[in-house]
């Protein structure tokens, strides 16, 4: 067996060494946390759902002139992605209110927002991702005033698009969290591009007609039928894979 080199493992997914210099392989695990790590389980499937949505996502995103580290997808579980230096920033984009915004600011779940607000965690386990300022970014030096000023304006495209997108098939995109990271090429400044997932795992889809919760708001509310949900966001988006997500074939890590 080809062993490879792991490089990092995070809550949902394990980075191993790339084939080529400069890239990674993304591997999707069913593993599902909430609360900061306080709960934890089991999404049977998920990965090999995450996997398939967030080829989908990236891909379409690029077609609209966004860069991202997606390379290609390899199996029912892992994409090869280029590797970057990611920005220690979470941004939150938000729609619709639900979530921490809800508790923080009195706000009653389902309210439309004015307009799409943006909000940015800082990326530290140890301190359960606080809140942060874009004032906080500066001055710690989390970002360039031009990375964040590109951020920004990624971030807004991404949900215009995305928002539309999703409509399109019967869901309303409520909120989302996006992560960024720098490519650095060889000759050329390092350049901002969209890193990490996009799926139901970090955002917030509801059902147009019904608002049923089709993310990872059933685990974190203990609702039931997560595996479900998440086959139905790939079901829409024409991407749930023909074995199923309990295909033996994408059950096991394959080193
Ligand atoms: P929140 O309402 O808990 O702040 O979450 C806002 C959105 O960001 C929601 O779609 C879930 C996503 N999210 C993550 O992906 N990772 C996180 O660590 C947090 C706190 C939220």
């Amino acid at each position: 067996m080809n062993r490879r080199r792991q490089i990092y493992e995070g809550k949902a997914k394990v980075l191993f060494e790339g084939p080529e210099q400069g890239t990674l392989v993304q591997y999707f695990k069913d593993d599902a946390t909430a609360f900061n790590n306080k709960k934890k389980g089991t999404i049977t499937g998920k990965g090999v759902l995450n996997n398939h949505i967030t080829e989908f996502v990236m891909l379409r995103l690029a077609e609209i002139g966004i860069p991202t580290h997606f390379i290609r997808r390899l199996n029912m579980r892992e994409q090869l992605v280029r590797e970057v230096d990611i920005v220690p920033i979470e941004v939150i984009i938000r729609n619709i209110a639900a979530g921490s915004i809800c508790k923080r600011l009195g706000i009653e779940e389902g309210a439309p927002l004015p307009r799409p607000l943006i909000e940015y965690c800082y990326k530290e386990d140890a301190l359960d991702d606080p809140i942060v300022a874009e004032e906080h970014i500066l001055t710690f030096g989390w970002a360039a005033p031009h990375e964040l000023e590109e951020i920004v304006a990624h971030s807004f495209r991404i949900n215009d698009y995305l928002s539309g997108l999703f409509m399109g098939i019967g869901i309303r995109l409520v909120d989302f969290k996006l992560e960024f990271g720098r490519f650095f090429e060889e000759g050329q400044p390092p350049r901002i591009v969209l890193a990490d997932e996009f799926s139901p795992d970090n955002c917030r889809l509801w059902d147009a007609e019904t608002n049923e919760k089709l993310d990872k708001d059933r685990f974190r509310r203990s609702l039931g039928g997560e595996t479900e949900a998440y086959q139905e966001v790939a079901r829409r988006l024409g991407v749930l894979p023909e074995s199923g997500p309990g295909d033996p074939k994408g059950s096991e890590i394959v080193q």
